[in-house]
């Protein structure tokens, strides 16, 4: 079932819409990760979500309910924002039932989930101190907490890890997707991270310019990018995309027309660096950079002056401003349309 919905959603503040007939749904108990680049309109639709702006058009359901009008505590949703937005004058345990309080919450109730919240954050030791006194990763946990305290079948997350070092997020990565899945929670989470939301979401909604580029499991973005933008902007390094007739010249093992016996002109090839390998025969590249990583090296070569990087195992044998020839299955080859930027089947 579709715990939230959004359906044609627009926000515009006068100028070029901020979120652009945005339409996606998320199942209950998935964690749905809305990823794009800086300014690409994720905060402004988890805000529409959670009621905190208002859409200047189309349709937002939660649990079945259109809440588009509705005001924010009606909803049945939390958030938790990307500063914390914790209460320096207030204590852990006070910062997380604060919400309780604000709504009425008989004390006792407030106390049970108060425990609960804090055993699965492993808070309890720290429930006396204030703010300051707690690390960073302490001060998101006191933050997820106030969440789950408020048991809201949906919850909200506006990049909540991007304050924390890169071991700290690893760790809370795993912790909210695992508390996520053991509460049964339906979460959407904001990020610009592509490898935070390809490793967290069972549904990644990638948006660019207020629209949305791609919406499906992560393995799919990967595997099948419907778009050059998609492509390029899942997985690490990037994926080599090239004009067709680039490649042809240089030698890449291809067939001299595209899928559907189109031409060439107009075609471009995508290739991940993990499926491009050194060959007797195949493009010809020259390498520009090594960068050796222990598992596998990284080259970054050009082709004709196009950048095509490729990663191989282990410590490889090639020495920068040498000749190397590219090859690569036919069948791990994307093909996309130059002209529309988009896949070809
Ligand atoms: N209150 C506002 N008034 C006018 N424009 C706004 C307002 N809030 C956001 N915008 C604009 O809407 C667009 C989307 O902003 P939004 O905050 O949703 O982006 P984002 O994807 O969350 O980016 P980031 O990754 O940087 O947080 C931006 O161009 C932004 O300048
Ligand atoms: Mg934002």
């Amino acid at each position: 079932m579709a715990e939230v919905e959004l359906e044609e959603v627009t926000k515009s503040w006068g100028g070029a819409p901020a979120v652009d007939r945005v339409s996606f749904s998320a199942r209950t108990g998935d964690l749905v990760a809305l990823l794009g680049p800086s300014g690409c309109g994720k905060s402004t639709t988890l805000r529409l979500i959670a009621g905190l702006e208002t859409a200047s058009s189309g349709t937002i359901r939660i649990a079945g309910r259109d809440v588009t009008a509705r005001p924010p505590a009606t909803r049945g949703v939390s958030m938790v924002f990307q500063n914390y937005a914790l209460f320096p004058h207030l204590t852990v345990a006070e910062n997380i039932v604060f919400g309780l309080k604000v709504r009425d919450v008989p004390k006792a109730e407030r106390e049970a989930r108060l425990k609960r919240a804090a055993g699965i954050l492993g808070l309890e030791k720290l429930l006396d101190r204030k703010p300051s006194q707690l690390s960073g990763g302490q001060q998101q946990r006191v933050a997820l907490g106030r969440a789950i305290v408020a048991e809201t079948p949906v919850c909200l997350m506006d990049e909540p890890l991007s304050n924390l070092d890169a071991q700290l997020r690893v760790e809370m990565r795993r912790e909210i997707r695992a508390l996520q899945k053991r509460l049964g929670m339906t979460m959407l989470y904001v990020t610009h991270d592509q490898v935070e939301a390809m490793t967290m979401a069972d549904q990644v909604v990638l948006m660019k310019d207020g629209r949305i580029e791609q919406d499906g499991p992560p393995a799919e973005l990967y595997e099948s990018p419907a778009t050059i933008f998609t492509a390029r902007f899942v997985g690490t390094p990037p994926m080599n995309v090239l004009p067709a007739s680039v490649l042809a010249a240089a030698g890449a093992p291809m067939a001299g027309h595209g899928p559907q016996g189109r031409p060439l002109g107009g075609l471009a090839i995508g290739i991940r660096p993990e499926d491009a390998r050194l060959a007797e025969t195949g493009a010809e590249a020259t390498v520009a950079a090594v960068e050796y990583l222990g598992a596998d090296t990284l080259v970054e070569a050009r082709v004709r002056d196009h950048p095509f990087i490729v990663r191989l195992p282990g410590r490889a044998a090639v020495d920068v401003g040498g000749q190397i020839r590219l090859a690569w299955e036919p069948g791990r080859a994307h093909w996309f349309d130059l002209s529309s930027q988009r896949r070809i089947a």
